[in-house]
């Protein structure tokens, strides 16, 4: 007993040195991103093939839609060796709209980044163009565009491309660059595609939106097994992929965020630290140990609420009373989030409710009873979502309010639930 805690302290304490060192690199917001990067005309078009490179570095999936005119350029055959994936060209071919669809291209990506971006593509883009497949699927995009436009000095200076420009920031583009300096037409001014160590450091900048900077966020995920003996114990489906999506989330926002985790089969997500735990006592424990630190306490895991009074230290016979039934006693686990919300100086809290029928009551139910902030209450009804699925649809309750959020991934879901709990607390002061 004395070595398991121990343990439990000394993942605990190493917890605050890892954090530490782990804010300091924001390009590891690239890992397992998937950045789709448009290439247009221009002879910058060539560094798209290091820029490639560079986020596959960090970790990044890459693919390539190109232009008829950037082909002039860089061929496709380079940029599908270097990216490992077929290059999309046209917007209605059948060949690789059969492998990705230009719908399917749009979604699948975390971040659009057109690099070069000549005057032209701004041009269409900015008017609502979707006459070719870039376009297209910029217009189809609900990820975040960045666009890093490259051209000759005195195109970048006039009017109409400072309009187009400011008519795609006002719409919510993230414009990138240019660079000021010698170009490739020999003239000097600003029309240089931003350095590739920049463009990498910025587009991994858009994967942080700071809403929860400074602040701690501890997290439960997946579910807890509690021992009948030493090889059987009980448990239940939570796959720990909404805690974790959730992690993911408030790491993005810019916490530092520390998961409490029963067993699951999922890789810690970065910059987040994992406790690992098996039952709902060691859960509990765990949260104790690191909760001082919390603004914000979510309980994704799936407890049980009961364990077997006693785990058997043999593993138990099937024959072991000549009887063909087996009794088990149970009793009840602590309560991990109402032990959180009770607290003086409490983190905000918020709970996770499993539901098949009456979601909106049964969740105002939990957010009184164990006096939680805030109450995210499922529907598993349908078993294609919830528990162990990659998508999810939820209804927020607090005490005033009520939220649905449709079907949706996990990790939208968890993006869009970060946001509203980051505005929650600054509306609190
Ligand atoms: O892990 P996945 O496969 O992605 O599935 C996600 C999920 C369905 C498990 C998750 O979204 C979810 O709904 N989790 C809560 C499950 C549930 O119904 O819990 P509950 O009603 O038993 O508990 C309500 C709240 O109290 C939860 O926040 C729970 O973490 C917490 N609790 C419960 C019991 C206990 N002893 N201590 C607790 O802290």
């Amino acid at each position: 007993m004395k070595t398991k805690y121990y343990a439990l302290f000394r993942q605990c304490s190493a917890v605050f040195t890892d954090l530490a060192m782990i804010m300091d690199n924001p390009l590891v917001n690239l890992k397992h991103r998937r950045i789709l990067l448009g290439i247009t005309g221009g002879i910058a078009a060539y560094k798209a093939a290091e820029l490639t490179r560079r986020f596959q570095d960090h970790g990044a999936d890459v693919r390539v839609i190109m232009t008829r005119s950037a082909t002039e350029f860089i061929t496709p055959l380079t940029m599908q060796a270097l990216s490992k994936h077929p290059v999309h060209l046209d917007l209605l071919n059948p060949d690789t709209e059969s492998v990705m669809g230009h719908i399917e291209l749009a979604r699948w990506a975390d971040l659009i980044l057109i690099a070069p971006a000549s005057a032209n593509f701004l041009a269409r883009f900015a008017s609502g163009h979707g006459d070719d497949l870039l376009t297209t699927v910029c217009l189809a995009a609900e990820c975040p565009v960045a666009i890093a436009p490259a051209m000759n000095q005195a195109m970048w200076a006039k009017t109409v491309t400072q309009t187009n420009r400011n008519t795609l920031l006002a719409r919510g583009a993230h414009i990138l660059g240019p660079d000021e300096g010698l170009q490739a037409c020999g003239e000097i001014g600003a029309g240089r595609l931003m350095a590739v160590d920049d463009l990498i450091l910025r587009s991994s900048e858009l994967f942080s939106t700071g809403t929860l900077q400074g602040k701690t966020v501890v997290i439960t995920a997946g579910p807890t097994r509690e021992a009948i003996d030493p090889v059987r114990f009980i448990s239940n489906h939570s796959s720990g992929k909404q805690g974790y999506a959730l992690a993911e989330a408030a790491s993005n926002a810019g916490a530092e965020v520390i998961l409490v985790s029963g067993p699951t089969h999922l890789d810690v997500p970065e910059r987040v630290h994992r406790i690992d735990v098996i039952s709902a006592i060691d859960m509990h424990d765990a949260v104790q140990n690191v909760i001082d630190r919390a603004d914000i306490f979510i309980g994704v895991a799936a407890v049980a609420d009961y364990r077997p009074k006693l785990a058997a230290n043999q593993k138990i016979k099937k024959d072991q009373n000549g009887h063909q039934s087996l009794l088990l006693e149970f009793v009840e686990n602590p309560d991990i989030i109402k032990a959180v919300a009770t607290r003086p100086n409490r983190p905000f809290t918020v709970g996770f409710a499993a539901e098949t029928q009456r979601l909106e009551t049964y969740a105002r139910q939990k957010l009184v009873d164990k006096q939680l902030d805030m109450v995210v209450a499922n529907n598993v009804g349908d078993t294609s979502i919830g528990f162990n699925a990659d998508v999810n649809a939820i209804t927020i309750v607090t005490n005033h309010t009520s939220q649905v959020l449709p079907l949706m991934s996990k990790r939208a879901l968890s993006e869009r639930l970060i946001e509203l709990i980051a505005a929650q607390i600054s509306h609190q002061g």
